[in-house]
């Protein structure tokens, strides 16, 4: 843990152009989750509590996004650059007492928290850097700072892709900042003061200090990493499903050898928090998404995406179903086509067919909802038979109601149940039926008009 002697700093406050997205770029979602989530979940382990955000553009969405690290946020209200944005942090981060800052940029979501720590062990520790950051190898710089070294291989400046002229700063040689820096605060205070916005992008760049450290001989420190992919920074759409292509290879293949068997797995999409137990059965193509689990032995179908939600052991998911934080209980069986909405909850056995959509209803034991149903604000009891085109009414206009159904009721098709309304145990409603009336137990409730046959007349043509 660096907490006590460095802080991070993750800047996050620029709009993203190159992105097109009113969307702030940090929250722009790799396997469905924003970007910063993965730069947080990589500073975590390694610095706790000592974690600092610059915002700016859309800060109000990132809060929202991260409730936890909103207390950590600095408002950079203008974003001037990345000098800019360090420029306007100082203050904090002297408050907070340490001797260090690793500032990270926070767009480069997949840079896990392992080269960190052999960074920053290296550079503060063996080297005792005042200005050290990471830099890749690449065959294409690209938009990427350029690193320019001596004949003798030390570091002189980084220079912008926007500022590099090739008369001036030489062949490039492909070496370029990866945006990951590690500052001695004593030692770059000074240097803060002397960033300009002389350049072709008008914008303090954090990268002068590289320069500005170099000609006042500090300990200025490039550290390769080789041409480690993980540690591209994402700019624009293209960078950003590379980024997510790159990991969700690396997820599927990671399951697969935990022993979860995963069909078509090069059209699966698994998120970064979902859990899987070896012997789970997926078939791609498919998503899973959030804090999903899916226990060994169940079985999920292709063309399905499950988000924040539990799949017991034995239960079948059936192909083009959608799940939103839904509980499918042991031995479930789900869809073809279902739908399953927040707080939809399947106890162990039930049943829940085609064209079917649960919201906030459990579903009993055994339960039977099996063709062209809504039920939505409900309880269900156990061994209940929904017949088909069952709908809960559950919404007057104003508020919403509940709907209760004891166990072993009965159900006939195309009812339907006017809230508030209970239908009793074991009870039986006929097909048909607009039940606004609770059914006691044990009785046969009929609300529809009576069936009358006349003689049919026809006329002559
Ligand atoms: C930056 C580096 C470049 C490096 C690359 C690595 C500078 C000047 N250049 O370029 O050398 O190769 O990252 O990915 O730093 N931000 C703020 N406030 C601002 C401006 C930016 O918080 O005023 C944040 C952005 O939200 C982003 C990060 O800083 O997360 C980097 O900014 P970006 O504009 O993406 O810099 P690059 O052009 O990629
Ligand atoms: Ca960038």
């Amino acid at each position: 843990m660096y907490e006590s002697k460095t802080a991070a700093l993750v800047l996050a406050a620029g709009k993203g152009t190159r992105m097109h997205s009113p969307r702030p770029k940090v929250l722009q979602e790799i396997l469905g989750e924003p970007m910063l989530h993965y730069v947080y979940k990589a500073l975590q382990p390694l610095f706790g509590q000592s974690v600092r955000t610059v915002v700016g553009h859309g800060r109000e969405e990132v809060a929202r996004r991260f409730p936890d690290q909103a207390s950590g946020f600095i408002v950079q209200a203008e974003q001037l650059g990345t000098g800019h944005a360090l420029m306007e942090s100082f203050d904090e981060l002297e408050r907070m007492g340490c001797e260090n800052v690793f500032v990270v940029n926070g767009d480069t979501p997949l840079m896990g928290s392992a080269p960190l720590e052999g960074f920053l062990e290296s550079t503060t520790r063996d080297m005792q850097a005042d200005v050290a950051f990471m830099t890749i190898t690449l065959k294409d710089p690209g938009g990427f700072g350029r690193v320019i070294r001596t004949k003798e291989g030390q570091v002189r400046a980084v220079v912008e892709a926007k500022d590099y002229d090739i008369a001036e700063h030489g062949p490039l040689t492909g070496e370029v900042n990866a945006g990951l820096y590690l500052l001695r605060l004593a030692a770059v205070k000074d240097l803060l003061g002397e960033l300009t916005r002389e350049n072709n992008s008008g914008e303090y760049y954090i990268t002068d200090l590289v320069r500005l450290g170099v000609e006042r001989g500090r300990v200025v420190v490039g550290y390769n990493c080789g041409s480690d992919p993980n540690l591209m920074g994402v700019n624009s759409p293209k960078e950003l499903v590379q980024a997510e292509f790159t990991l969700r290879k690396r997820i599927v293949s990671r399951w697969l050898d935990q022993g979860v068997i995963i069909h078509a797995p090069e059209s699966a999409i698994i998120g970064p928090e979902v859990q899987l137990e070896p012997g789970a059965v997926l078939h791609g193509p498919l998503e899973l998404y959030g804090d999903s689990r899916v226990a060994q032995g169940a079985v999920v179908q292709s063309n399905t995406r499950i988000e924040n939600s539990v799949i017991a052991s034995g239960a079948l998911v059936r192909a083009f179903s959608h799940l939103e934080e839904a509980e499918v209980g042991l031995d479930c069986i789900v869809g073809p086509y279902a739908r399953l909405r927040p707080q939809a909850v399947l106890r162990p056995g039930a049943r829940v067919g085609n064209f079917c959509e649960v919201k906030k209803a459990t579903l009993g034991q055994g339960a039977k909802v099996n063709h062209l149903t809504y039920v939505g604000d409900a309880d269900v009891g156990a061994g209940v038979n929904l017949g088909a085109g069952t709908i809960t009414c559950n919404y007057d206009g104003k508020n919403k109601h509940r709907t209760v159904i004891k166990d072993g009721a009965f159900i006939g098709s195309n009812t339907a149940l006017v809230a508030p309304v209970t239908v009793g145990e074991n009870s039986l409603v006929a097909a048909g039926s607009v039940i606004t009336k609770d059914v006691p137990d044990g009785q046969l409730g009929v609300a529809r008009g009576r069936q009358t046959n006349m003689v049919r007349r026809r006329t002559r043509s």
